[in-house]
């Protein structure tokens, strides 16, 4: 049986305590298991609400999407579970084992185009048809006020607020969540640390251009990332109130390393996305930056696109550059 379409599409994750991040920050660093979301990551919080206020506010009967990453998986599942059919157009380049993630949630699959702009041409020409709705992967107001739930949870699984919630950004709709979530909790004096990698810095480049800007391609591993510019509702929001947001710019290596630490310690295997937000405390950026007093709060975003044959080429890649040093 579906259910209703109020009903949650997530799940309230754990909140972990890690011995090893807390030693290294100088200060008791939690973990907010997000990777254990249905769909791979926290992005079926936002995804799935914003899904589900279409279909009960404006009728929607099909849902399209161009994503082949983890936006697409949350869209799959979020419209299997409501039953609604879901077009998703995805680029030849998208990885083979994301394809068939997706078809196993019966998603209509259209492979077309060599890259993302070319596959969302084609939603963009599905969406004549009657009834559909575009589900964008970060950039929908509904999609922020359904990842604000994390911090939600927050309030029930930690004592107080936290100093610092410590999150990766791409586009930016996670980070615009947790700050309405940290807002509506009366934590407004908690900041938001938004890790991203060269290559897929997006938010960044748009902070030093004072306007948001279009990176010319996206160079970096943590292709989850790869937002080819910031949502302008985050750029002007940093420029109000450039005390919520810090923001950090790391090296794929230094993401990738995260996530290898992060296998090893947690025994758990995350994208070199969730790795960027690792690395603001395995890499120390944490340590270097003006915080209020309190616990840390890393959000381990998760993804879909690692394994552990990938984590065991970056360990090797470690070791190489260890000894090369
Ligand atoms: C695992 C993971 N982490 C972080 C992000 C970045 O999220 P946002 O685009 O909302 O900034 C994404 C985006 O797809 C993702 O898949």
């Amino acid at each position: 049986m579906s259910p209703k379409k109020s009903e949650s599409l997530h799940i309230v994750t754990p909140l972990l305590e890690s011995k090893e991040l807390s030693r290294l920050a100088g200060r008791r660093v939690w973990l907010k298991m997000e990777n254990m979301q249905p769909g791979g990551s926290f992005k079926i919080r936002g995804i799935g609400h914003t899904m589900q206020e279409a279909v009960s506010k404006l009728g929607v009967t099909r849902f399209i999407g161009s994503s082949g990453g983890n936006a697409g998986m949350a869209m799959a599942v979020a419209a299997q579970k409501m039953n609604v059919p879901l077009t998703i157009y995805i680029p030849t380049s998208t990885k083979p084992f994301m394809i068939d993630n997706l078809k196993n949630y019966c998603a209509d699959v259209v492979v077309t185009g060599e890259n993302w702009n070319q596959a969302n041409e084609a939603a963009k020409e599905a969406l004549k048809q009657e009834g559909t709705f575009l589900v964008h992967p970060y950039d929908q107001p509904d999609t922020w006020e359904g990842h604000s739930t994390l911090v939600q949870e927050l309030q029930n699984q930690l004592p107080q607020a936290p100093g610092c919630i410590v999150s990766c950004v791409g586009g930016g709709g996670l980070v615009l969540g947790l700050l309405q979530g940290l807002e509506k909790a009366g934590w407004s004096s908690t900041p938001v640390l938004a890790m991203e990698t060269e290559g897929a810095h997006c938010f960044a480049a748009a902070r030093q251009a004072g306007q948001v800007v279009q990176l010319a391609g996206i160079t970096s591993v943590a292709t989850s990332l790869g937002a080819l510019s910031v949502s302008e509702t985050l750029f002007n929001l940093s420029v109000e109130k450039p005390e919520r947001i810090l923001n950090h710019v790391v090296s794929d290596t230094k993401a990738k390393a995260a996530s290898v630490k992060f296998a090893d310690n947690m025994r758990v295997l995350v994208e070199a996305s969730c790795g960027a937000a690792l690395s603001g405390v395995y890499s120390g950026v944490i340590n270097h930056l003006d915080i209020p007093q309190g616990d840390i709060v890393v959000v381990v975003c998760g993804g879909n696109i690692i394994n552990l044959e990938i984590i065991n080429t970056w360990r090797q890649e470690m070791s190489n550059l260890t000894q090369n040093s």
